[in-house]
Order: structure tokens, then sequence, then C-alpha cells
């Protein structure tokens, strides 16, 4: 029990610390040259991600259950500052008291990242280790907007000359809309949807959808690095994204494993 918890942790904490790092990068950039002071904040948060991921790279399995409990709890205040400042920036934004160069959109995006990450290190010393049945649908709904978002995100960041990238990004953003408002279907009919062959083709459903959307990135990822297509995204921020397809698969397999293996199979 103990080592589970501190293996979780372990691996929620270095996963969510990168990504927000690279959240405070992108705002980072996204900020135009007199906006010195949120960009000041910005690489304040940078360091202070980056510190915390290397914490959680020095740290072991072997790692006391109570120290355990406390990194979470730094990580979960550090990720509460940086989604406020989040929310500031969309504010701000929103508001129009400033011009970045990140879409509103975005900004709401990490700071959703930032929730999720928050609630996962709550539910991780409150004790919640294994996959409730709740939260089967409650994640998927989570990832799945995280994913559709993406698909918008590439599509709106390609330059309009790559006409076939900005059509394919498109189509997944549409493709991914559609599973979303599945998902929330699905939601509202909890708990009587909850059942193990109805859960187990909404997972195979998405899987296959999420591992298309992954290749996707991956390519869009290598032609930016190999400087082969025009665009103004980040190759970070490509592989950022990439990372979080990756995530959202590992959790569907967790999910699909959860599901009773006998019952599992009379779905098919
Ligand atoms: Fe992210
Ligand atoms: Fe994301």
């Amino acid at each position: 029990m103990t080592t589970l918890f501190v293996e979780r942790s372990l691996d929620e904490v270095r996963f969510w610390s990168r990504i927000m790092k690279e959240h405070a990068l992108f705002l980072r950039l996204g900020f135009t040259v007199d906006q010195t002071q949120l960009a000041q904040e910005a690489d304040r948060y940078y360091r202070m991600f980056e510190e915390i991921e290397e914490k959680s790279q020095q740290l072991s399995v072997d790692t006391d259950s109570e120290q355990m409990a406390r990194f979470n709890m730094e990580a979960y205040h550090a990720t509460a500052h940086i989604w406020s400042f989040k929310r500031k920036v969309l504010d701000l934004i929103l508001t129009c008291k400033i011009i970045t160069n990140n879409y509103p959109l975005l900004v709401d995006h990490t700071s959703r990242e930032a929730a999720y990450f928050m609630n996962r290190l709550e539910q991780l010393n409150k004790g919640t280790l294994d996959p409730v049945p709740d939260a089967i649908i409650n994640e998927n709904v989570f990832f799945l907007r995280v994913m559709a978002d993406h698909a918008k995100f590439i599509g709106h960041l390609l330059d309009p000359s790559e006409r076939d990238l900005v059509a394919q990004a498109a189509d997944f953003s549409y493709q991914f809309d559609q599973l979303l408002f599945q998902a929330v279907d699905l939601e509202s009919m909890r708990p009587q949807s909850q059942t193990v062959p109805m859960l187990g083709q909404f997972l195979d459903t998405n899987r296959v959808s999420v591992r298309s959307l992954r290749d996707f990135k991956k390519t869009a990822h290598e032609l930016i690095e190999a400087c082969r297509i025009r665009s103004i995204i980040h190759p970070l921020l490509a592989d950022h994204t990439f990372r979080e397809a990756e995530r959202f698969l590992l959790i569907i397999d967790m999910f699909e494993a959860s599901l009773v293996p006998e019952e599992r199979g009379k779905a098919k």
C-alpha cells in the first residue's frame, strides 16, 4: 500500500511538474517585450517547477510515505499558484488589458490541466489509488476535451498555407468534439451507463481515436523539428501535446485492466 502510494505519487508528480514547467515557458514566450513583469512571473514558475521536477527525480520508491505526502502538498501549493497566475492572465486577455500571442483557450486549457493535477494530488493523499467507476467517465471527459483543444491549437498555429495539415487538424477537432459529447452523454446517463460492456466499448472507441491523434502529433513534431513545414508551433509544444496523448492512452489501458476480464470478453 505504502509503496503503491509512493509509486503513483512519483509518477504523477514527475509527469505533471514537467508539464507545468513547460506551461510557464509557453506563457512566457507568448508575452510581448513590454510585458516584463508577467514574463518574470512566468520565469519564476518555470524555476519553481524545474526544482520540483528535479526533486521528484531524486526520490525513489523507497521514500517514506509521510515524506511523499508532504512533497505532494508542496507540489499542490506550487500548482495552486500557477493556476491562479494562469487565471489572472486569462482575465487580462479577456478584459482586453493585454494582447499576448497565446490564445485565451490555450491559457484556460493549461489552467484546467493544473486543476486536474491538484485534484490528483489531493486524491493520492486521501488514499484513492485505484480507479473508481466514476473516474472512468470523468477522466475521459477531461482528456477528450484536452485532445479536442490540442487539435484546435495545432490547426490554428499551422501556417494557413499548410492546407492539408490544417484540414487534418480540423478533422481531429471535429472527431474529438463528437467523442467528448458522447462522453458527456454517458456522464448524464450515470449510474445506469456504467456497465462493464458499455464502458469497455467506450474505452475502445476512444483509444482508436487517441492513437491516431497521437501519431498525427508525433509526425507534426518531427516535421517541425526538421523544418519541413510552416507554422508558429514551438517544437516543444508539439512534443508536449504528444506526451499528454500518451498519458491518456496509459490511463485508458489502466481503466481497461480494471474492468472484469470475463465480462469484458462478452462485450466484444
Ligand atoms: Fe499541457
Ligand atoms: Fe494540453
